[in-house]
């Protein structure tokens, strides 16, 4: 019996998917930065972590934010720069509310250590300025301490910091979550701030000539916020030329339950959070597009996956790493597949220890997550053209909403088609077909599945991680049509020549 026919629409292209769409997020909280990617302050050796450094490299990483989210707000830039026992220490303010704690900040990882971090595993770099608490001189001075090659002392102090050429950081967002802790702001009120940051870092940018900044502006998963935002920024003497590349928002779920302790249901429900975000794809798109109306804004997810109940200041937003998670990222790739006309970038928050992280570290030990494994997986649709594709398949009801059991996505390049299919359904195996448009004798077909032998609750330890890597799978093929069966809670890439 087939349980579900995906139809790949070949010749209905979307567009090129951004490679940055696959980008991930690292903020100096908990042991993301320290004990993550940075040996923690306990450790022995110093300096980063090179079984984390393996295990990121090795992903392909195409871009990388730091050093925040909120903490961003509070970072002043200048004190981790020089040499390491000469920077000053500092409180990590926003990380320390409600833990009855009080972490600090060592500032040993700081722009060079980000930016050789990112040398060193070929990612492009993406810097957060402070917006909340600094100023756009302080912003300035980042961009031309990193991407100058002029003769002034910021540009010497690179070089004397061991840094003779420019970085060339194209990526700079000016502040983060500015209506909430990155200052608390109305739209207008972070529209006027972001005009007079973009106004100095624009300048920068067109003095340097030959590197082009992309400037990100944060957005709000509340969209009356990102229209007035967009307006604002419009009104000015600017008109609709005003230095915005990016808008962005951040969507997190799962905050209502704890995987291991949840339900079937539960899940459903989770999983439908989790593809909520193709109607916030589609309204800060509409957002941006009623006022920039003769250019390209692109749209950024900054951050987003799960956020469960363990994630609290207290445990350094950690949480364990499930099954689950990951379906629900293979699902949010599938919709920014889908959505690679108006998307730029997203990055999943947060790349080590934090919220859902790639790589875990205990100790001495670092070892990849289930969502790493569907990263991996789903690798092979980067840079290629996204087409449409179109699913029939049974759904569930719950409530007023429901959840699509199968979700798929298909992408073309030179050598074929990969197609990505996700059984969201955690009670059930399906039989699913795959018809291609204008292919009816494939050369070849590999396919892969990861989960097979594992339920949505099932959590990754040291032990078990290699467990998760992804197996071959079996298919058919007839009449040029493909059918394969997908366990319960699985993820399945098809690799068509
Ligand atoms: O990723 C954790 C936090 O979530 C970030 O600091 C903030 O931007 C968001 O609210």
């Amino acid at each position: 019996m087939t349980d579900a026919r995906v139809t790949v629409h070949t010749a209905a292209v979307i567009d090129r998917i951004a490679p940055e769409l696959h980008g991930h997020f690292s903020e100096h909280l908990g042991r993301c930065i320290y004990d993550g990617i940075w040996h923690g302050e306990a450790d022995e050796e110093v300096g980063f972590r090179e079984d984390v450094v393996s295990l990121l490299s090795d992903l392909e990483i195409p871009v990388l934010r730091w050093p925040g989210g909120c903490f961003a707000d509070d970072y002043h830039w200048e004190d981790g720069i020089g040499p390491r026992e000469d920077r000053p220490r500092r409180r990590n303010l926003f990380w320390a509310q409600d833990t009855g704690e009080r972490p600090e900040e060592s500032n040993a990882f700081g722009t060079d250590e980000f930016l050789e971090l990112c040398e060193h595993i070929d990612t492009e770099p993406y810097l957060a300025a402070n917006v909340g608490s600094g100023d756009p001189q302080e912003a300035v001075d980042w961009v031309e301490y990193c991407n100058y090659d002029g003769d002034t002392e910021l540009a010497d102090r690179r070089r004397e910091n061991g840094h003779e050429e420019p970085y060339g950081v194209r990526y700079w967002g000016l502040g983060n979550e500015n209506w909430g802790c990155g200052g608390q702001m109305t739209p207008e009120q972070y529209a006027r701030e972001y005009r007079r940051y973009a106004t100095y870092v624009g300048s920068m940018d067109k003095l340097m000539l030959d590197h082009d900044l992309d400037l990100i502006a944060c957005g709000f998963e509340n969209h009356d916020w990102n229209r007035r935002f967009m307006e604002e920024i419009g009104s000015s003497s600017w008109g609709v030329e005003f230095p915005l590349d990016h808008l962005t928002l951040h969507h997190y779920y799962g905050r209502s339950f704890s995987v291991s302790e949840a339900d079937e249901d539960q899940y459903d429900r989770f999983l439908v959070e989790a593809l909520e975000i193709e109607d916030h794809i589609e309204r800060i798109a509409a957002a941006i597009n009623a006022v920039a109306t003769t250019r390209d804004i692109g749209v950024i997810i900054d951050e987003w996956g799960s956020w469960h109940p363990e994630s609290v200041p207290e445990s350094g937003l950690e949480q364990p790493g499930t099954v689950l998670d990951a379906l629900s990222a293979a699902a949010v790739l599938d919709v920014f597949n889908e959505n690679s006309d108006v998307m730029t970038m997203a990055n999943i928050a947060q790349t080590v220890n934090v919220l859902q992280c790639l790589v875990e570290t205990d100790g001495d030990d670092a070892w990849a997550r289930p969502t790493y494994r569907v990263f991996d997986l789903y690798a092979n649709h980067k840079g290629n053209e996204a087409v449409r594709t179109s699913v029939d398949a049974p759904s569930r009801d719950l409530d007023e909403t429901n959840l699509p059991l199968v979700k798929a996505s298909a992408s073309t390049d030179d050598d074929g088609v990969f197609i990505t299919v996700t059984n969201l359904d955690c009670r059930e195996a399906r039989s699913v077909e795959i018809a291609l448009e204008g292919i009816q004798d494939p050369n070849r077909v590999d396919a892969e599945v990861l989960f097979a032998e594992h339920g949505p609750k099932v959590e990754v330890t040291v032990d078990n991680a290699d467990e998760f890597e992804a197996t071959d799978l079996d298919v058919s093929i007839e009449d040029g049509v493909l059918t394969a069966e997908l366990a319960a809670s699985t993820v399945a890439g098809f690799s068509v020549r």
